[in-house]
């Protein structure tokens, strides 16, 4: 038997939590786990834009199935770099900014990694601690040796920027350093603007590269262009780096696998060697990309007022998202449900790291039915006005009845 020895491997948290969910027959079941947009109904939300786009792309004739280039359409990479650098970025002036589709943010990683171990010899890469679960895993099958650094003081619920330095400061030159863009997922806790130019800084001096991921853009402060800033900080101290763009979130694309990986160069010289080795990458991991979600993209990003109304909706997400943020906040405090609970309005982006320990989660799903990651992570995208009470009280009881050990 060829796969005799194959064992079962562990569950993806997120999808049990949501194939649970789908399962559950209680009527006030509550699905905070997965990191996807919900209306007020709690029901996925295809963004009115992009109904309209696909609407004018189903009669549009001269639209056909044949392969897309190996590097994606080029319309498309055009136009996510210009949303990730800004109108006006001299590296794309310079036109040392390479493009290249992928499949979604979580393709774009893999690529960017498989590219840096191919070509720059990169075998270390650094990651937050805590972070997005799949970027140790992304990593690691690209042949990484992954550690991490400190990012997160759990018990002030603080991004611990001294310790994070430190580690910095004592990563081998030359390593790989996956930096969350904004919107860190889980904490919902960036740096600020100027502890992003410290970071730089050692970054510069240890000779650490960049791999930076933008998952969110849009989704922090509703503007598109402010949710870019660390990555613009970061090009313009003219740093060598990678990018990983999504387009899952703020276009509402998660199935349809639209990313984009950006790599930046010092200068153009080496732009069509490397894109040429992408390219074998690519044909080689899956010969070229999907093209329906990459021309909704470039549909909406090429024609201003689509674009305008495309900014639109992702503020309707971002606005909704804060405003739950208030709506939970204000019913913790109002119960007086022990602990701060301020995090839940300073947090930022779709998520909430709500410190809640594994067996308070594990109550919350036994108890209420409510379905959220066991390290405390609730996505507020699935809160709504009509179950945040039943959430908040769901909290109180789990912080109320079951020990509050941080070790766990
Ligand atoms: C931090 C982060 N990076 C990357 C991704 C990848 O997104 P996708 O591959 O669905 O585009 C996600 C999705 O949850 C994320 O949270």
């Amino acid at each position: 038997m060829a796969f005799s020895s194959v064992k079962l491997a562990p569950p993806i948290e997120v999808f049990a939590l949501v194939s649970a969910f789908n399962a559950d027959n209680h009527p006030d079941k509550v699905n905070v786990s997965v990191g996807a947009y919900r209306t007020e109904e709690a029901k996925p939300w295809v963004l009115p834009v992009v109904r309209k786009v696909e609407a004018s792309m189903a009669s549009d004739q001269a639209l056909n199935k044949e392969y897309l280039p190996v590097a994606g359409l080029g319309a498309f990479t055009e136009a996510s770099v210009r949303i990730l650098l800004g109108e006006d970025s001299t590296a794309i002036q310079e036109q040392r900014v390479l493009g290249i589709q992928a499949l979604g943010g979580t393709g774009a990683l893999r690529l960017g990694a498989d590219l840096l171990h191919q070509e720059a010899n990169k075998r270390i890469a650094y990651v937050s601690s805590p972070t997005w679960g799949n970027h140790i895993g992304i990593f690691e099958k690209a042949g990484y040796e992954v550690r991490k650094y400190n990012y997160w003081n759990a018990e002030k619920r603080i991004l611990d920027i001294e310790s994070f330095k430190k580690s910095l400061l004592e990563a081998p030159e030359g390593a790989v350093v996956v930096l969350h863009a904004i919107a860190h997922n889980p904490t919902g806790i960036d740096p600020s603007q100027e502890q992003w130019m410290e970071i730089a800084a050692i970054m510069k001096e240890r000779h650490l590269y960049p791999f930076m991921d933008i998952a969110y853009q849009g989704f922090a402060s509703g503007d598109l262009d402010a949710d870019a800033w660390a990555v613009r900080y970061f090009v313009n101290q003219r740093f060598e780096m990678c990018v990983a763009q999504s387009f899952s979130k703020n276009f509402g694309l998660y199935n349809e696998r639209v990313g984009c990986l950006a790599v930046i160069l010092p200068d153009n010289s080496l732009l069509s060697a490397l894109k040429s080795q992408m390219e074998l990458i690519v044909r080689k991991m899956f010969s070229n990309p999907p093209s329906h979600g990459a021309r909704i993209v470039s549909a909406v990003l090429s024609n201003p007022a689509l674009t305008t109304e495309w900014k639109e909706n992702v503020k309707v997400m971002a606005d909704r998202i804060k405003l739950m943020r208030q709506k939970l906040y204000e019913k913790l405090r109002s119960l007086g449900t022990p602990g701060t609970w301020e995090h839940i309005v300073q947090q930022i982006g779709m998520f909430s790291f709500t410190g809640l320990n594994v067996r308070q989660c594990e109550f919350l799903t036994k108890e209420y039915h409510i379905y959220l990651m066991k390290n405390g992570r609730i996505s507020m995208a699935g809160v709504t006005l009509k179950n945040v009470d039943y959430l908040a009280t769901a909290i109180h009881e789990a912080v109320t009845t079951v020990a509050d050990d941080p070790k766990l």
